[in-house]
Parts: C-alpha cells; structure tokens; sequence
C-alpha cells in the first residue's frame, strides 16, 4: 500500500482489501460509476489511489501486476517552463483590476489591466500611520470595479519593519511609538477616481490585527486574524463606517511539557484552548490595538516558526503560541477554517453558531480529524487534544466548489495535505492524500500560498525559496493531486496567486518586498502557456483581482489565502 499514501485509515480493514472511505462510499451511493479512466488517472498518478480502492471496495478484484501495469502505464510527465525566458506580456487581459498591497511600500495600488495604467493608489502614512506595512487584502464584489470598488487592508507595525536588515533610525526616531504600531485595518473604496480611506476597523472596534483577512462568500463582510497575537474576529459590513465585531476567538497552547525544551514544548503534545472574545462592558469595544496583547515581538515570516522553537524570536508569551494568522471560508457560506500555524490545524467554525466543530489536522502519520470539546461557558471555551505535533503548516484553503481542503505542511514535512470535506458535516471530513514533491525538503522551497482554476480542475501553488532567489510555482492536477507542472525562476518572493474570473489567466505576482525586483508573471489557466510579465511596483506580499459578483469570491481572497 505503500505507493499509495493515504492516511491512516480510521476505522479496521480487512486484510487484503484497501480501505473504501467513507466519501468513496457516498460516492458510489450515489451511483458513480468507476470507470477505466478513472483507473488511468488515479493510478498513473500513483498518488491517491482512490479509484482502485473503490474497485477493490466493492469487490472488483485488479492483481498487482495488473495495476502496477496500468501504473506505469501513464505516469504524468512534469512540464517545466523557465519563466525567465518569457518576456513582456503583450496580450489584451480583458477589464481586470488588480489591486496589490506594498508591504513595506506603505500602501496599496490597483493596476486596470485592460489599459495597463495604475487605477488609482493610497499610502497610508498620509493618514498619520507612521509605520504602514500594508500586509494582506480582500476586496468586495463589484458589478464595475473601473467605478467603485471596496477592499479591507490589514497593516503590520512596530518591530517588523526592523526584521529586514535595514538599516534605519525608524525606532530611535520614535515612529514606531503609538502611531507606528500597526495591527490596522483599512476599509477602503475607489470611487471612479481615487482611493479614499473609509475607516480604520481597528479604531472603530478596537480589534487589531495585522494579518490575512478574507471576505464571506456572501459578501456580508470579513474575518481578519493575527499570528504575533493568536487572534482572529468576524466583522460585518455596514452601509456606514461603523463596523462591528460579531465574534472573536484567542487560540492558546497549553504544552504536555511547559518546562522542558521549546522544540518539546509543542513536539511533545498539549491542548490548544480556544476562547470566545467579549468586548469591554462600559465601552463595547475590544483592548487589542496596535501592539496590544502580542505574544511575540515580531511576525512569523514564512518558516519563522523554527525561530519560535528554537528561541529566537521573543515576546510575552512564546509558549502559549498556537500561530493563528489566518480565517479561510468554505463557499457554502457556514463553516470557517481558522489556521493554526505552530500545530499545523485548522479549526473549524460554524459562522451561525459561533461554535467551533472540529479540528483538521495536518500532518503525515497523525490523526486527521480531532474532536474539540467545550470545556467552560464562562467564557466559552473549548479545547483540543495533540498526542504531538509532527510539524508545523501554514496557507490554506478551500476549493471553488467545497469539497477540497487544504493546508501547507511545512519545515520538518514540506507537503499539502488534502481533505475530502464534501460532507455536510466537517466530523466527517478527511485526509485522503498529500501533494509532495521530491524538492521540497527542509526549510526552502516549500509550498506557500495557493488557488484553484475557476473549473476547480487545476490547484496552483506558489513555491517559496528564501531572498534573493528566485521563487515559482507549480500546477497540481486535482484528480490525480500530482504536480503537473513547474514555473521555476518567475522572481523573488512569490506570494498569493490569483485567477482571472473568465477562466482564462493565473497571475502570480512577486513581490521582491525587501526592495528587490518585483512584478507579476501570468499564465493561462487552461494550456499553462506562458504569457510573460507585467511591470507591478512595491514590495507585495498579496493580490486580489476585484471579483465582479459574489460567485467569483469562491476563487478570491475568500476561500484561500
Ligand atoms: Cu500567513
Ligand atoms: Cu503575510
């Protein structure tokens, strides 16, 4: 069975038969018929063998030799494109806005890629921010985003902008102070001319965070969440600037060894508990501005936590760090994923309830769904048990169509693992397979952010490599959950990726954040022919093409990081 990595199965197997799991079943229930394509693909792809569990499931017997015929029959040859040598792209893109935060830039602008002119831009320390790292962003659903368009852009602050060896007087000068601690989060609109800052959601709710935000698929507003203080909240959207904060979750890792060595200190198991925020009584607002209630000095950058288990990145609370950066949504528009970093799970939320469901976990050789247990309603709260922690993961997300979950596995595994979550009931969702690639071993490369082809047919991913190297992508096959195809060399630091909503492109932009180069290298979706570069300044480290109608969040900055 070795050649087919699937997760431990849950529940005995007869010897001899592989193990028909429970979606295959309701697969088959629901009267697919397997078919020998079915075989090819699976097989060929050696990855899931899910076809030939569900022939050898019900019975229909395949010798070994017979299968490992097949196998080698078609097994899928890798393309690599040196996206080097592409050049310029000349081609017409259609009315797309691209809109793009600068990091460390200080700002975000959106590119009209129809006229290939900047739209229009903000920077923020025109507003009296005096450190503005415009992090990550999300933009709302416009029927004409060459009129108006609406965005939520978090901000970093404080410490992290001395992480990149610059060598600035940023601190000494005092503009790190209160004005330059960050964790803001701008809501935003291009009004048919220019930028204007609506609201600072921040200031308004008093909930600061710095990091991933995403928009519910019915549009109706946004999750944002912090890694450096293991928040995440669920906002509205209001006609009028005056956002409110529907619920908000502190995660904390309580460690099977808080005094031994900080690698055991998750290695070794614990609980992750998780908390339901309340605001303050007298003022309804939370106390989390700025840099208030960070665990940690500075972000976790990609693969930083290595820094937090070996001691080298300090703060408050260190041990009590779960990682929760992120909120992924499923498009059905009821559950949410929060992204757990230091454990590499995802806890998942029911968005009508409030109450949390389950917990995915991600890596190889552990279990894959972890029963969570509410454990006191005042204030509510609920915990989930780890016989260990095998690594650490990070991006994540949802397919356009639902079914698929999936999550980074990174450092000590550099894998994706893959969830079957087309269960009504997230209980019920599992780890079928893993995306790997004999590359990805260590610290670097290792797969980073991802997105799906609007058909759902292609996964791609950015492949991370440290400064100043450069960065790419790969294509995965959604069937066979094989890479298919390689983009080597696009540029440094590829960040988020992002999919024209006719079907027809993948832009993957690269940021060069740390005043490198930087640009977006575009493909298209279906034949994976490289269609060149286009110029895209400042230093991004996310990307959104503003979706049209809600359908088109299902592959934005929504169901996937
Ligand atoms: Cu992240
Ligand atoms: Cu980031």
């Amino acid at each position: 069975m070795n050649e087919f990595p699937v997760s431990k199965p849950p529940v005995s197997e007869k010897p001899g038969f592989l193990r028909l799991a429970k979606f295959q079943v309701y697969r088959l229930l629901k009267g697919e018929l397997v078919t020998r394509r079915d075989v090819v693909t699976a097989t060929a792809a050696g990855a899931t063998g899910i076809a030939i569990e569900r022939m050898f499931g019900f019975g229909i017997n395949f010798s070994s030799k017979q299968v490992e015929k097949v196998v080698s029959g078609a097994v899928p040859k890798i393309e690599v494109i040196d996206a080097r040598k592409s050049k310029q792209a000349i081609e017409k893109l259609g009315d797309y806005v691209y809109l793009t935060p600068e990091k460390l830039g200080g700002g975000t602008h959106a590119v009209d890629m129809g006229a290939g002119k900047t739209l229009a831009w903000i920077s923020y320390w025109n507003y009296g921010d005096s450190c503005p790292i415009s992090h990550h962003l999300a933009a709302y659903p416009s029927a004409d985003p060459l009129k108006h368009f609406e965005f939520v852009n978090s901000t970093q602050g404080g410490d992290n902008v001395t992480i990149y060896n610059i060598p600035t007087q940023i601190k000494e000068r005092g503009l790190l102070d209160k004005w330059g601690q960050g964790n803001h989060i701008y809501r935003v609109n291009f009004d048919g001319q220019s930028m204007n800052l609506m609201e600072d959601v921040a200031a308004t709710t008093g909930m600061g965070l710095g990091v991933h935000t995403t928009i519910y698929p019915d549009a109706t507003g946004f999750a944002g969440a912090d890694g450096q203080k293991d928040i995440c909240a669920f906002f509205d959207r209001p006609p009028e600037p005056k956002t409110s904060v529907l619920a908000a979750f502190r995660a904390d890792w309580i460690p099977n060894d808080p005094k031994g060595n900080l690698e055991d200190n998750w290695a070794k198991g614990g609980r992750v508990r998780l908390e339901k925020l309340v605001p303050a009584k007298e003022t309804g607002k939370f106390d989390l501005e700025g840099s208030k209630g960070n665990k940690l000095n500075w972000e976790m950058v990609p693969m930083a936590e290595y820094l937090v288990y070996t001691g080298q990145l300090p703060g408050d609370s260190p041990r009590t760090l779960t990682g929760l950066d992120a909120v992924v949504h499923h498009p059905g528009n009821k559950y949410s994923a929060l992204i757990l970093r230091m454990v590499s799970s995802a806890i998942i939320i029911d968005r009508k309830t409030w109450e949390p469901v389950t917990c995915l976990h991600n890596p190889e050789g552990s279990p894959d769904n972890l029963e969570i247990k509410k454990v006191s309603s005042n204030p509510d709260t609920w915990e989930v048990k780890f016989d260990d922690i095998k690594c650490v993961g990070h991006e994540a997300g949802f397919s356009p169509n639902g079914k698929i979950f999936t999550m980074m596995n990174n450092i000590k595994q550099n894998n994706m693992a893959v969830f079957d979550t087309s269960s009504p009931d997230p209980r019920k969702w599992n780890r079928f397979t893993f995306v790997k690639d004999p590359d990805w071993k260590g610290d670097f490369p290792s797969p980073f952010h991802l997105c799906f082809s609007m058909d759902g047919k292609k996964m791609f991913v950015s492949v991370l490599y440290p400064k100043p190297q450069l960065s790419g992508c790969c294509v995965v096959d959604t069937e066979s959950w094989k890479i298919i195809a390689k983009f080597p060399n696009i540029g440094p630091d590829c960040q988020t990726m992002a999919v024209t909503y006719d079907g027809k492109y993948v832009f993957q932009i690269f940021s060069g954040f740390q005043r490198l180069s930087s640009g977006v290298f575009i493909f298209k979706q279906d034949t994976l022919e490289p269609v060149g570069y286009l110029p895209n300044f400042g230093g991004h480290h996310d990307c959104v093409i503003i979706p049209r109608k809600n359908e088109d969040l299902k592959n934005s900055r929504c169901t996937t990081l």
